[in-house]
C-alpha cells in the first residue's frame, strides 16, 4: 500500500440483478466476520474479489463465480493460527502430516468444508476454486487458476520482483496455465528462499506440472 498500485482493468462484468444482490450481500457477510477482527485481511479479500473477476473476464471465466469465490476465500483468516490448526484437525482435514507443519495451508480446505452449508446456492466450482487457493493442484480448473492467481498479484501486495513478473504476464493476455505456473513456482520458490517447511504435497504437484508443462510444449 501507499507505493504506487498495480492498476488493471479489462472491464464492467455484467451481472444480473440477482447476481448483484448475491455479491452485496456476500459482501456485508464478510465486512460483518472480519472487517473489525482482520481489517488488511478484508481490505485483501475484496481487493482479490475483484482481481479475480477481472481475470475472469479476460480469460472467459464466469465473474460471478470468480467475484464471489475471492469474498471468501480467507474466510477462516480470521481465526490465530493455532485456532485454524484446532479446526482442521476437528473437520479431519488431513494431509498426511501434523497439521501444525502446514498450518498456512489449511484456511483454504477448511473454509471450503464448512461454507457450503452456509451459502448452499453457490456451486461446488466455487468451493473448489476455495480449497485449491492455497496448494494448487496439477488438474486445476479455470476458475480455480484464476482465484490462485488473483490472491497472489491483488494490488495490495507488495509490488516485488516476482509478483509484477505475474502481473506483466496477465497485462501481455499469457495463457492461463503459464500465469498459473508462474504464481504456482513462485510461492514454491518463496517457501524454499524462506527455509520453511514444504508440504511434501507440493513437491508432486510441483513435479506433476513440470511434466505437464513439457508434454503441452512437445
Ligand atoms: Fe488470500
Amino acid at each position: 500500500m501507499g507505493e504506487t498500485a498495480w492498476k488493471w482493468h479489462v472491464g464492467k462484468a455484467s451481472y444480473t440483478p440477482d447476481q448483484k444482490a448475491q455479491i452485496k450481500a456476500l459482501e456485508a457477510d464478510l465486512e460483518a466476520h472480519m472487517a473489525q477482527a482482520k481489517p488488511r485481511r478484508y481490505a485483501h479479500s475484496l481487493s482479490v474479489s475483484r482481481t479475480a473477476e477481472q481475470m475472469a473476464l479476460a480469460y472467459g471465466v464466469d465473474p460471478f463465480l470468480a467475484r464471489v469465490a475471492g469474498i471468501l476465500h480467507d474466510w477462516d483468516k480470521v481465526l490465530s493460527n493455532d485456532q485454524q490448526v484446532a479446526h482442521a484437525v476437528e473437520l479431519r482435514v488431513d494431509l498426511g502430516v501434523p497439521a501444525q507443519l502446514v498450518q498456512p495451508l489449511l484456511h483454504g480446505i477448511t473454509a471450503a468444508r464448512t461454507l457450503p452449508e452456509v451459502y448452499p446456492s453457490l456451486p461446488p466450482s466455487v468451493w473448489q476454486a476455495i480449497e485449491r487457493h492455497t496448494i494448487g493442484a496439477i488438474d486445476m480448473s479455470d476458475l480455480d487458476m484464476v482465484l490462485f492467481v488473483a490472491d497472489g498479484v491483488e494490488p495490495l501486495r507488495r509490488d516485488v520482483p516476482a509478483i509484477r513478473r505475474t502481473r506483466e504476464m496477465i497485462e501481455a493476455h499469457e495463457p492461463l496455465s503459464e500465469v498459473y505456473w508462474s504464481s504456482f513456482f513462485q510461492g514454491v520458490a518463496y517457501v524454499i528462499d524462506t527455509e520453511r517447511y514444504l508440504y511434501p504435497g507440493t513437491l508432486d504437484i510441483y513435479n506433476g506440472l513440470v511434466l505437464a508443462r513439457a508434454a503441452r510444449n512437445e
